[in-house]
């Protein structure tokens, strides 16, 4: 597809002999369409031009030399410069790129030969998934497709949280109490009770925390019977995280986790010493961090034990010598910012500054209700993941059979739906917002919803399945698409690429769902204004093939964020 901004820039750049580079990124989407499809905003040159911006503005455009097959029109409106697109060349290009890329249109290739690494949901073992975690394993999720898209080797790693005291919890609960639980129907369920029982109990009771320190001293210690009751209980666990997995379309490349480097942090506590970043501070090891303003990174505590960042840097180092990585995610939430900007500070400090500049902690806020409660913390546990996603789906397996009792393979919609509407949901606003959790809300199929965008989806469908065919691109008509809410479509459409590039220069996949949200309302105000389907048959086949264009790119972008799509609903 021909790259307008360029286009506009380079024949700028020639009319005032500057470098095309600089002033690509000047131009514009003006607000309205009224002012042009594209602006340029000439006070920009004004200091390097020693002109008016007005001034400037009218010289570019006597001289200006561009393609009237691509700018139809320039105006001058104060200190801009409005371009207006010729409308069939667009339509030409995008929906012949359609024809050309199919499911892949917006696709590209500029991060081939780069690695990603994508560190997401990474639950604790032997502790309840926590929503918290839900919202790790959408946002990782959608980014690591995004960044395929865009041409990335993505590599997801799941970064278990499966060493620490709760397995001591864990441990030392069964011994009390395994005959008060039905271990042998739903286990893990009865695990999780266990632990939260644990953690309660503890709190009157301090001496129980002793105990569970002992049974996890075991386990380090290697002791074959608590490493046998380990692997049992990250066995179990990941079994079940599994089910949760599928349903979210979340993948995993590496499932190396705290516990894959317990017993090789001693290179870097090594290392460390070495470069004389090691300080000795109340019987603890530390990296003093005082002048950057954050207080010291603990490498080893007083009691002589590694901790949660002395595993991290190991996970890097090893992160480092195996990817080579382009770029290092950790889609963790906003509460642990200190440890990552200490963690990726210690980094540079071992010499390793390049690095550390690739690495980025991604954020997210807290799921709370409508009220701004925080969800879960009245019932003082955690809400299970799994419950959430098969409540949703009996939620719309109820819509369905309130609504189109008929329709075939309901359990199948359904989980497309409800599961859709989660993904959505927490993938709608900037990530750093917390995430509203409202049942009505999230399923409303007419508001800004994942069922909406599969509704509009299910729309196009059903349009050329009634049509019965989708036009040859030889056939289109290009002119016949003459529509102001039609060429609204193509210019979303044009834009697909650029939308799923920022989505990951920010690591932000609610720019996708924005995008997809105004795409399916633009379909909608065309489907509305217009017959698809009329007596004429190049006006319809115009009109078929960009309800075909739209469809594709509502399945593509629903998919980059781990949603699937139902053909019927
Ligand atoms: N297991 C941690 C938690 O649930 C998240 C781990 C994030 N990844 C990392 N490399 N630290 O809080």
């Amino acid at each position: 597809m021909i790259n307008i901004k360029e286009e506009i820039a380079k024949a700028i750049a020639m009319s005032v002999n500057l470098d095309e580079k600089e002033l690509v990124n000047y131009i514009e989407i003006p607000p309205n369409s009224e002012l042009g499809d594209f602006a340029f905003p000439c006070f920009k040159l004004a200091k390097e031009l020693k002109k008016a911006p007005p001034m400037i503005a009218t010289e570019i455009k006597e001289k200006i030399a561009i393609d009237e097959s691509i700018i139809e029109k320039i105006e001058i409106q104060g200190g801009y410069l409005n371009f207006y697109i010729n409308k069939q060349t667009l339509a030409k290009e995008v929906l012949t790129e359609v024809d050309n890329k199919k499911e892949k249109f917006g696709s590209v290739d500029i991060g081939k030969g780069s690695n990603v690494v994508i560190d997401y949901s990474s639950p604790n073992i032997a502790k309840p998934f926590h929503i918290g975690h839900l919202r790790s394993t959408v946002i990782g999720g959608a980014l690591y497709k995004i960044y395929k898209f865009l041409g990335y080797n993505s590599v997801g790693i799941n970064y278990l949280g499966d060493w620490g005291i709760q397995f001591g919890k864990v441990m030392t609960g069964l011994e009390l109490w395994k005959d008060e639980y039905d271990l042998t129907t739903n286990t893990i369920d009865a695990i999780l009770k266990i632990y939260v029982r644990f953690s309660k109990e503890e709190k009157e009771k301090p001496e129980m925390t002793d105990l569970a320190r002992q049974a996890f001293k075991k386990l380090e210690d290697g002791d074959a019977e608590a490493l046998k009751t380990w692997k049992w209980l990250r066995e179990l666990s990941l079994a079940n995280y599994e089910k949760t997995y599928k349903l979210l379309n979340a993948k995993f490349d590496s499932y190396n986790g705290e516990a894959y480097y317990n017993d090789k942090m001693d290179k870097v506590v090594e290392e460390l010493k070495e470069k004389g970043l090691l300080k000795d501070s109340q019987g603890a090891k530390i990296v003093d961090l005082e002048e950057f303003g954050m207080p010291p990174c603990i490498i080893i505590t007083s009691a002589g034990t590694t901790i949660y960042a002395t595993r991290d840097l190991t996970s890097l180092e090893d992160r480092i010598n195996k990817y080579d990585f382009a770029k290092a995610l950790y889609v963790v939430g906003n509460e642990q910012q200190l440890h990552f900007k200490q963690v990726f500070k210690v980094l540079e400090l071992m010499g390793y500054g390049e690095y550390a500049k690739k690495c980025e902690h991604i954020p997210f806020g807290l799921v709370v209700d409508k009220d701004g409660e925080k969800i879960g913390s009245r019932k003082g546990n955690s809400v299970l993941l799994e419950e959430i996603l098969n409540e949703a789906i009996e939620k719309v397996k109820n819509i369905i059979n309130e609504k189109n009792p008929e329709l075939e393979d309901k359990d199948e919609i359904a989980r497309k739906v409800g599961v859709g509407a989660i993904i959505f949901n927490d993938l709608s606003n900037s990530r750093i917002k917390d995430e509203i959790f409202d049942w009505d809300m999230l399923l409303n199929f007419q508001g800004e919803t994942g069922p909406y965008i599969q509704y509009i989806y299910v729309r196009t469908k059903s349009v050329l399945g009634k049509a019965g065919y989708i036009p040859n691109i030889n056939d289109v008509d290009f002119s016949k698409i003459t529509e102001k809410e039609a060429f609204s479509i193509i210019k979303l459409l044009y834009s697909f690429s650029d939308v799923a590039i920022q989505a990951a220069e920010k690591n932000e996949p609610s720019i996708i769902s924005r995008y997809l949200i105004d795409l399916a309302q633009s379909f909608s105000n065309y489907y509305n204004g217009y017959h698809i389907l009329t007596e004429d048959k190049q006006v319809q086949d115009a009109r078929l093939y960009l309800t075909y264009a739209v469809g594709t790119v509502l399945k593509t972008g629903a998919e980059l964020l781990g949603m699937e799509m139902p053909e019927r609903m």
